[in-house]
Parts: structure tokens; sequence; C-alpha cells
């Protein structure tokens, strides 16, 4: 087992001034505040994109005592978790957002760990958020392990983009359903404000109550929603994204993939045109939210498969995780579009 403290204190930089946007970390809480909560400790999984930040933000609440950072693909997923995580600390720490003490305080709570074993641990953990690859078949494959390793009252939380919370609950026992939630956190967890708490039909008031609490103690507005496919967001953003691939597909816009992003950008506002966002989102995750949709349900005409998104994947350019997609990208910074 790792702690990031043996890897990351280096890189942190000297103490800034503190900021007030951080309170979260350093706002003082009574006794009574505390008791009411049922979530003080957490397990994360998956250390990717979404399960860094998840890690992040719950090691910043004051409401949390440790998090328990685990990643079935072993040592290297760990590593680029862990080093995501130190260089968005340093951005804050830049930005004057937090300071050293600040994020020593977090790292100080996070244990790195590619050993499964370690989340039934005997304190907990009180919730296990699961951001791992998504695929049904591998995320019931886990539960159905975690559901034998975990205290019979850890809650389980998917932060699943598009799968039905039903149907991940079928591989764990009855009796865990009702600890069983969906909690899905938006991209990059760092700043988006939003989670969805998806209520599956066996899910009980006690655990929708305890994450409803959680997010309000990592500084989220919850808004609670069905386990219906994409929830709101998704829901209405993807078929967006597949629209405008579908019409690169049959070349309406003579300027391509940067027209149609500022059309969306300029033209309705949005903060990032639809290719922009999906090399952001990862067009592997795009692609597998759209296989999911099809098998599920293959009459509805929102979900299609944009050639120009199966193409992109198979080349294996996956947007901003593997350096190319619709756009170049040198680490977080998004360059020219790829031509043709
Ligand atoms: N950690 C900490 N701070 C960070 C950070 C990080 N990882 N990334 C950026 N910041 C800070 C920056 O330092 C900057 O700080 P200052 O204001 O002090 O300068 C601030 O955050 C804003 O950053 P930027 O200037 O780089 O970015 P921006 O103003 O262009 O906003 C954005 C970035 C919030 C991502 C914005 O572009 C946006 O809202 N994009 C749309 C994102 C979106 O739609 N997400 C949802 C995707 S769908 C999804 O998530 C669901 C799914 O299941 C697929
Ligand atoms: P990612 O590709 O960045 O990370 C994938 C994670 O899955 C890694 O931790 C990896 O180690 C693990 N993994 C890969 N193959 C695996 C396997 N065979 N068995 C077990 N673990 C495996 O993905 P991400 O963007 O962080 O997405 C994670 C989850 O969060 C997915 O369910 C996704 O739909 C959801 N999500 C993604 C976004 C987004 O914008 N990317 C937003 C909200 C929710």
């Amino acid at each position: 087992m790792l702690r990031i403290t043996e890897v990351g204190r280096s890189t942190l930089r000297s103490t800034p001034k503190k900021y007030g946007s951080f309170h979260l970390l350093t706002r003082n809480l009574s006794a009574s505040d505390e008791s009411r909560r049922s979530i003080h400790t957490v397990g994360t999984i998956g250390q990717g994109l979404m399960g860094h930040g998840i890690t992040q933000i719950a090691a910043s609440s004051p409401h949390i005592s440790s998090v328990i950072a685990y990643d079935p693909s072993g040592q290297a997923a760990l590593e680029a978790g862990k080093s995501r995580i130190l260089k968005s600390l340093d951005k804050m720490m830049q930005r004057e957002k937090i300071t050293s003490d600040d994020a020593e305080g977090v790292l100080g709570k996070i244990v790195f760990t590619d050993d499964i074993a370690a989340l039934g641990n005997i304190e907990g953990p009180d919730i296990v958020i699961e951001a791992i690859i998504e695929d049904l078949g591998i995320k019931q494959k886990l539960y159905g392990e975690l559901d034998g390793i975990c205290p019979p009252t850890t809650i389980f939380a998917s932060n699943t983009s598009s799968l039905s919370v039903e149907s991940m609950s079928t591989a764990v026992s009855d009796s865990r359903k009702e600890n069983f939630v969906g909690l899905h956190f938006f991209n990059p967890v760092q700043l988006m404000k939003l989670v969805e708490v998806i209520r599956a039909p066996a899910s009980g008031d006690a655990a929708v109550d305890a994450v409803m609490q959680f997010c309000e103690d990592v500084g989220r507005k919850a808004v609670q929603c069905k386990d219906t496919p994409g929830f709101v967001v998704n829901r209405l953003l993807v078929p967006a994204v597949v629209q405008a691939m579908e019409m690169l597909d049959r070349e309406d816009v003579l300027g391509g993939v940067p027209d149609i992003d500022a059309c969306m950008q300029l033209g309705a506002g949005h903060p990032m045109g639809p290719f922009h966002l999906a090399d952001y989102i990862g067009l592997d995750t795009t692609k597998f939210i759209l296989d999911g949709w099809i098998e599920s349900y293959p009459d509805n005409p929102s979900f299609t498969m944009p050639a120009c998104l199966v193409k992109k994947v198979k080349s294996g350019h996956l947007g901003r995780k593997s350096g190319q997609g619709f756009y170049h990208w040198d680490g977080d910074k998004r360059g020219d579009p790829v031509k043709g």
C-alpha cells in the first residue's frame, strides 16, 4: 500500500495567502453538526478522470476523515490519479485558493492502494464511490466482489454516466440493495457543482438521505433522479453531441469541427462546443454510453452511433486523455483541430 505523501510533497509549492473559496476545508464544526452525519469515511474505486476528482473533493471536506483510493488497474493508474490530484492542488495554491497546509491536510487523508481488501477495513468505509470504466459486466463483477468485502452498512454508489443502477445492483446480495444508489458527478469534478443522486427502485431512504448530506458536505448541489438512461444531464447533453457528430459525418458545415463548436459557444453560450466537450469527456466513454443505450433501447432515435466517433475510438484517439481526439491536446491544454 502506498501513501501519496511518499511521492508527492516535493511538487507542492510555497505557502500562499488563504482564500475564501476553499472554506469547506477550514470551516469550524460543532459536535452536534457532526453527530447528524453518517458518512465520514469514503472509499473511491478508479482514479481516472472522474475518480481522482472525487477522491480530492471528498478529502477536502472537513466532514470526511479518510479516503481509501483504490484502482483495480494497479500502480500505474494510481500514480496517474495521484499526479492529477497534485496538479490540481498545485493550481489552487498558485491561485491562492488554498495554502500548502490545506493541501497537505487533503493529501494526509488519502491512502492510495491497489489492494481491494483495504475497502473491507473494520472501521468502514461508510460509502464506496465507484468510477471505473463504463461497462456493465465489469462493474457488476466488481460489485459482486465488493459485496463480500465491505461491511454490510457500507453504501455502494456508482458514478455511472448511463447505466441502470438497478442492473448494477443485481450483483449484490438482497440485503445490500437498499444501500445501493447512483452518485453522478460531473467533469471536471473539482469545478462542477452538480451531483445527480439516482434512486433505484430498491434504494432505501436512509441511504439516499445519507448521500444527499454527503453531497452538501462536499459542497455540491444534489438533484434526485429516477433510474432512467442518462438521468437528466446526459439525457440532454449526449444526444446533442451525437447530433454534432452526425453533422460532421454528413459534412453539413463547411468549417467542420471548429465551426460547429464556435456555433454552440458563441450562438448558444455553451462553455465548450460539442467536439471540445466530447474530447474532454473521453471519446471511449462517449462510445461506451452510446453502445449501452443502443443495445438497451434500439428504437430510441436519440441514441445512434456516429461513424466519426467509431473511427476515432478504433484508432485509439480518445480525446484529452490520449493526447488526440477531434483536437490535439498538450496535457490539459487544447490545441488545433485535427485535420481530416
Ligand atoms: N483543479 C482545480 N482548479 C482548477 C482545475 C482543476 N482540475 N482546472 C481548472 N481550475 C481552475 C483554474 O485554475 C481557474 O482558476 P481561476 O479562476 O482562479 O483562474 C478556474 O478553475 C477556471 O479554469 P479555466 O480558466 O481553465 O477554465 P474555464 O473558465 O474555461 O472553465 C470549465 C473550465 C469549468 C471546465 C468550463 O469550460 C466548462 O464548464 N466546460 C463544460 C464542462 C462540462 O460540460 N462538463 C460536463 C461534462 S458531461 C459529464 O461530466 C457527465 C458524463 O457523465 C459524461
Ligand atoms: P477513465 O478512462 O478516466 O478511467 C477509467 C477507470 O476505470 C480507471 O480508474 C481504470 O483503472 C479503470 N478500469 C479500466 N479498465 C478496467 C477494468 N477492466 N476493470 C476495472 N477497472 C478498469 O474514465 P472516467 O472518465 O473517469 O469514467 C469513469 C466512470 O465515470 C464511468 O462510469 C463514466 O461513465 C463515469 N463518468 C465519466 C465522466 C466523464 O466526463 N469522463 C463524467 C461523469 C461520469
